[in-house]
């Protein structure tokens, strides 16, 4: 389990260009389960949670090679295996997207339940609604999900839960309903990027899906899928942080391959904050020369602040002039970046489902950890602009969701590097 040291105080400046969604490959991985022939995905990210999934699939009986041009290609060489192991899960929340897709192509499937994680609970109850709903029988066992249905029949199906809707949940719901019998429509499907991502890949292998990327989609089933090619979108949480990161050393970064579409609520922050924007064709510019202003911000479903940069925005917040209150309405106990900031010397109080935050002068550098892969993002970039050294331990979990990011970072001015980790217990605190 590596570790970054990262001496602060660098002003970043540069380019630096995105890499393809996690978000979008993770569930799009899921969906070759679907499809009758070959298919050739580009801008897949070298991941850990990438690999994972990758790893998934072949218990699964689907081979996936990288091409030397770096195109995945995938193809089902056995169409048996249903079952996804509590190990594979466990490790990876995002392997319950291949629920949606075994019971549509292979009328079963056991896949453990996730469990919760470090962000709080993460039931799949809307999940399994809409499978339901489609006529999948899913006794739970075991903590497993046994679902199994000979055939899926159309349905309409309403997807939204307490907290708003639900993104691997409607991709599962999606993908199970290419292949139904009849029509599906979803109300109150999630509008992230990624789910209209996974709806013009599932087009492109032939299904009938329209409303992809808004509330509302409506499915048409078909017979089958065939093999298709696809490129995966730019990851706009990867450019989000990047854009925080030159926002918060007080740079100038230009984030190359960004969708700029994707990131207004993103981009209107960082504005409000005082930082300037500027949007060129297939690219977004942040320059910053004063410290920030401090702005309230609630995390909501797209096309609202997205919860997976709100690490990232307090971050930012805790030097800012002023007082920020930062409200998290997706998870509400994913703050587990706010002690660790603090002990970097931020001010900032957690009020239930908000963080009050009392901007100071300067944080300082110091050992610091998260369990959650944006809380070490959020943990990375108080680094940057920290008096002194920061050590930013288990950076496993930011190369599940960010490809070499120490020398992306590097490459922009920053002094960071990677070293193993040190291994005596006696170095981890508590
Ligand atoms: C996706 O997770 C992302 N992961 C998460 O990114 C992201 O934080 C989240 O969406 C919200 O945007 C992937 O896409 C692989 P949800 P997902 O189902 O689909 C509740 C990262 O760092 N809910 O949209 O699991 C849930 O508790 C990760 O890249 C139910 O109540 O999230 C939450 O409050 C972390 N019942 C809200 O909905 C359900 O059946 C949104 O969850 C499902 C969800």
């Amino acid at each position: 389990m590596d570790r970054f040291i990262i001496e602060g105080g660098v002003r970043l400046r540069g380019k630096v260009s995105v890499s393809g969604a996690k978000n979008a490959a993770l569930p799009i991985l899921a969906a070759t389960l679907l499809a009758d022939g070959p298919c050739t995905l580009q801008d897949v990210p070298d991941l850990y949670d990438v690999r994972t999934m990758i790893g998934l699939l072949g218990e699964l009986g689907v081979e996936a090679k990288r091409r030397k041009d770096g195109a995945l290609v995938t193809r089902v060489v056995d169409a048996s295996p249903v079952t996804a192991s509590y190990e594979r899960v466990r490790a990876m929340r995002a392997s319950i997207c291949v629920l949606g897709p075994l019971v549509a192509r292979r009328g079963r499937a056991k896949v453990s339940m996730p469990g919760g994680c470090s962000i709080g609970v993460r039931p799949i109850d809307l999940h399994l609604k809409g499978l339901k709903a489609l006529g999948a029988r899913i006794p739970m066992e075991a903590g497993y999900v046994e679902a199994e249905a000979p055939r899926l029949r159309g349905a309409e199906i309403y997807l939204g839960g307490t907290a708003g809707s639900t993104v691997t949940g409607t991709a599962n719901v999606v993908m199970a309903a290419t292949l139904a019998e009849g029509r599906t429509v979803i109300e109150n499907a999630a509008c992230e990027p990624e789910v209209a991502d996974l709806c013009d890949f599932l087009r492109a292998m032939g299904a009938k899906v329209k409303g992809g990327g808004t509330p509302r989609i409506e499915i048409q089933g078909v017979a089958s899928l065939h093999g298709a090619r696809h490129r995966v979108i730019p990851d706009r949480i990867e450019a989000g942080t990047f854009l925080v990161a030159g926002a918060i050393t007080r740079g100038e970064v230009e984030v190359t391959g960004a969708r700029a579409e994707h990131l207004g609520a993103v981009r209107d922050f960082l504005q409000a904050t005082g930082a300037e924007l500027a949007v060129r064709d297939g690219s977004i510019a942040v320059r910053a020369s004063n410290r920030p202003r401090a702005v309230d911000v609630a995390t909501l479903p797209y096309p609202g602040f997205p919860t997976d940069l709100q690490a990232q925005a307090m971050a930012l917040l805790a030097v800012a002039e002023g007082i920020s209150v930062v409200s998290e309405r997706i998870y509400p106990d994913r703050f587990q970046h706010v002690a660790e900031l603090n002990r970097m010397g931020a001010n900032i109080r957690k009020e239930g489902p908000s963080a009050v935050i009392q901007g100071v002068l300067d944080l300082s550098g110091a050992p610091v950890q998260a369990t959650d892969l944006r809380a070490s993002a959020g943990l990375l970039l108080a680094g940057l602009v920290a008096r002194g050294a920061t050590e930013v331990n288990r950076v496993d979990h930011i190369d599940r969701g960010y490809e070499r990011i120490e020398e992306r970072l590097a490459a922009l001015g920053a002094r960071i590097v990677r070293k193993p980790y040190a291994g005596s217990r006696a170095s981890d605190r508590g």
